[in-house]
């Protein structure tokens, strides 16, 4: 599947990262549904988590990206979310295989563990590669079917 519009957002922790990753999607060429806070001011990162996962779960949005100080919490939240594959990534390789093996729609990353560079090289590995299928696909769908146990 080709992305073309992606939804970002974030709690407190990730708000000038986000700014700085949806500057470069933008300048990329992507939609992108800003969601999540736009201030430093606390917020909780489930709300922001669930922001996001209803664009992507509505197919507003392709995929989404979450960010938060840690990308753990927001993370969590995600895959609490029907629908919703989230793969927390500090590294290319990770964010690539995310799409290739488990056909993640959601990455998240922590502003406070990872840079800018970084991040944005993180979300390019994703963005770029395609989900492979074949016995991926089988293993994919038991994921899914552990949100009905
Ligand atoms: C907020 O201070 C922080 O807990 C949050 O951004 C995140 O790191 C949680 O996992």
């Amino acid at each position: 599947m080709s992305v073309k519009t992606i939804a970002i957002g974030n709690d407190h922790g990730g708000t000038e990262l986000k700014f700085e990753i949806l500057k470069r999607l933008e300048n990329s060429g992507y939609t992108v549904i800003n969601k999540g806070t736009d201030t430093t001011d606390a917020v909780d990162y489930p709300d922001m988590a669930k922001l996001v996962c209803d664009e992507v779960n509505s197919g507003n949005a392709d995929c989404g990206i979450l960010i938060c100080g840690t990308g753990i919490g927001i993370g969590i939240s995600a895959n609490k979310i029907k629908g919703i594959r989230a793969a927390m990534c500090s590294d290319c390789f990770s964010a690539k295989m995310a799409r290739v093996h488990n056909n993640a729609n959601v990455i998240t990353f922590g502003a406070r563990t990872i840079g800018p560079e970084l991040a944005w090289s993180i979300v390019e590995s994703y963005l770029s590669a395609e989900f492979e299928g074949g016995r991926h696909e089988k293993r994919v769908e038991k994921i899914m079917a552990l949100e009905n146990l």
